[in-house]
């Protein structure tokens, strides 16, 4: 019977359970690493992060790579836009020197070399899709295809989130049984609505514009909430100790530390049937 239920479930597009950890490496392990870089990834795994998060977008020929900015100056050698550029070419750049020469050469990683490498370390995902402007849907189906492909039904259950809404309802449309997370960068009064517009099982917000009183009709309403970028510890603790779900921070160790967990952070948050 339940056998049958749960069957059910998937076949009206529902996941299984989406169970989030209390915390959540940023662009993998930004503060100590390339962010969006396979040393990144590793360098979350060594550091005692159970999840991660990165950011996905598309080169010009369509292949979706771990990326975050719109252009490639920041966070690597390169110039120009990502969108105007191959994969071919931003494979030839350097995305670690300027982070430190410990990291030079470092390649930008593809979406799914990323999530080998996350399987191989166990690691669970919230794969932030972020795409350039007016290749929202685009993003989106090439991410969730490659996302279905290789992330195999024995590791955690991931959470997809973006901040484009167009983003999130081709998501819902190629694997409606991947659960998405509605992110904002500040609580849009309308949030239920918008939750369940695109069929959100969590809310990812940005703490620095989230009052108490926000913080409480979310997690009050039994909503499962994901704070970035949380990075003191103190903060950290009074979060979770709040009901908030998971803090996404750069500095793994360090909120790790101030919230007690001694071992590397198990998958210990609120686990959400959909
Ligand atoms: O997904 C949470 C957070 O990463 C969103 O902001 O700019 O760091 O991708 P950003
Ligand atoms: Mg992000």
């Amino acid at each position: 019977m339940q056998q049958r239920s749960d069957q059910a479930r998937r076949e009206a597009g529902a996941g299984a359970a989406l169970r989030l950890p209390q915390v959540i490496g940023h662009r993998g392990a930004a503060a100590a690493a390339p962010e969006n870089t396979l040393a990144s990834i590793r360098k979350a795994k060594e550091l005692g992060a159970s999840w991660i998060e990165f950011d996905v977008k598309l080169t010009s020929d369509g292949q979706a790579i771990l990326f975050h900015d719109d252009r490639l100056e920041r966070t690597t050698d390169g110039q120009g836009a990502v969108a105007a550029t191959t994969l071919a070419e931003i494979k030839r750049l350097d995305a670690g020197s300027w982070f430190g020469p410990a990291f030079r050469g470092e390649p930008v990683p593809t979406f799914d070399e990323a999530l080998m490498l996350c399987v191989e370390l166990g690691l669970g995902i919230n794969v932030e899709i972020k795409p350039c402007r007016h290749r929202e849907a685009e993003t989106a189906a090439v991410a969730m295809a490659i996302l279905r492909q290789h992330w195999p039904q024995h590791m955690a259950v991931p959470v997809v989130s973006s901040f484009a809404p167009e983003s999130l309802r081709i998501a819902r449309e190629v694997a409606p049984e991947v659960p998405r997370g509605y992110l904002a960068d500040r609580l849009p009064r309308n949030w239920r609505d918008l939750m369940a517009r695109y069929d959100c099982v969590a809310l990812h917000l940005n703490q620095r514009w989230l009052s108490m009183r926000q913080r409480t009709a979310v997690t009050a309403a039994g909503v499962p909430l994901v704070l970035y970028t949380v990075n003191d510890g103190a903060r950290a603790r009074r979060h979770l100790e709040s009901g908030v779900t998971s803090v996404i921070t750069d500095h793994i160790d360090r909120i790790l530390a101030a919230i007690g967990a001694a071992a590397p952070d198990a998958s210990i948050g609120a686990a959400v049937q959909r």
